[in-house]
């Protein structure tokens, strides 16, 4: 059976022109709203306990199984202001699959996609006034968590899990507009090998990264690439964001986008997947294979490969402008914002802020236009 939201709204919500001051400019997930939503799952009850709370702080056993042996996994969504008043989120039943596979993989209870979306649903009902105005960039960023509660040092699946969601209004991931990003090839770790837990959306794996990304930001690059564990050759993605690559130009009416293959150790990223279908809209062709570093700066040497970029839920689409690595340097179109990934994007993001049509049925509302 469906579960039932209890609603408790928060007494001291944040002051109305606290609130437009936060929307008028907001950075990446540093403010969050007056309310989150809680959900308990216990091996006798199964998941109950279904609210909407004032946002706060929660107190957990320092015996917490996830304190000690990390089960947890997260999702990240966006929901819009559209320009009739209404407030949508995108795709969100992929997001419900991929945390249940993400639930799946690390032996934790699924949640019903249907209460996965009714939890989105009735907290961004209870905070709308908290979603940036249409017209701009910004969105509210949803963050879906769910991790291990029981308090035991026994190295088993937890028998009881906390599933919250909090909301953040949120501008551009990277800041300075649609700017290129400079990316470090990591050889010195990996983020997930076959058979590990790559393909989930796993706290651990954003932990494991962080070195790796420290490195780069070391290197004076924005964000690390990560290869794939067994020929340290092959381009997995960035950790946060998947990767594409553009062959071809439009004026040759060639363009091809080419994203690496799902390969088990890499994320199955919503962005990923419909960019590849806006590209196929827009009379792209494209396709998922494995490439290499070497395919990459060879491609780029030799004009065949125009442009790269980064995509995911809070980059959007961001283009990759320099690849730097231990053997070397160099520049993709110029360290210069291609036409196409420009083109995807716009296109892209029309559709998620309610600016186009929508012909594969994306855009799920969450909050009706007001009559
Ligand atoms: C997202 O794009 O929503 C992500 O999950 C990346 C993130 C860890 C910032």
């Amino acid at each position: 059976m469906a579960l039932d939201f209890e609603i408790h709204r928060t007494l001291h919500p944040t002051p109305e022109d606290e609130r437009a001051e936060i929307l008028r400019d907001p950075a990446f997930g540093q403010v969050f709203t007056d309310h989150m939503v809680r959900i308990t799952w216990t091996q006798d009850s199964g998941w109950t306990e279904a609210q909407v709370v004032p946002y706060g702080d929660f107190s957990i056993s320092p015996a917490a199984s996830v304190l000690h042996y990390g089960q947890a996994i997260f999702e990240g969504l966006k929901a819009y202001r559209l320009p009739d008043g209404s407030i949508a989120t995108f795709r969100p039943e992929q997001n419900a699959r991929r945390f249940q596979n993400s639930a799946r993989r690390m032996d934790m209870p699924e949640l019903p996609e249907e209460d996965f979306l009714e939890a989105l649903r009735v907290l961004v009902d209870v905070d709308q006034d908290w979603v940036p105005a249409a017209g701009g960039e910004a969105a509210l960023y949803l963050r879906p968590v769910m991790f291990a509660t029981e308090p035991t040092l026994g190295v088993h699946a937890s028998k009881s899990y906390s599933m919250f969601v909090i909301a953040s209004p949120s501008g551009a991931y990277f800041t300075g507009g649609v700017k290129p990003v400079s990316v470090w090839i990591c050889q010195d770790y990996v983020r997930a090998a076959p058979g590990g837990t790559g393909a989930a959306k796993f706290a651990g794996n954003y932990a494991a990264s962080l070195k790796a990304q420290t490195q780069a930001a070391e290197k004076g690059c924005d964000q690390v690439v990560w290869l794939d564990a067994i020929d340290r050759t092959y381009i997995e993605e960035m950790g946060g964001m998947n990767l594409m690559f553009v062959y071809g130009s439009a004026a040759e009416s060639n363009v091809k986008v080419v994203t690496p293959a799902l390969s088990g150790s890499l994320l199955p990223g919503v962005t990923r997947d419909s960019l590849l279908q806006v590209a196929e809209d827009l009379g792209f062709e494209t396709a998922e294979e494995r490439i290499t570093v070497e395919q990459w700066r060879d491609d780029v040497a030799q004009g065949k490969m125009t442009e790269a970029l980064a995509c995911g839920t809070a980059a959007v689409l961001t283009p990759v402008g320099r690849v730097l690595s231990e053997d070397g340097e160099f520049e993709v179109n110029g360290n210069e914002a291609g036409t196409i990934t420009m083109q995807l994007r716009e296109a892209l993001t029309a559709i998620q802020h309610g600016e186009a049509d929508d012909p594969h049925g994306w855009r799920y509302v969450l909050v009706p236009a007001k009559n």
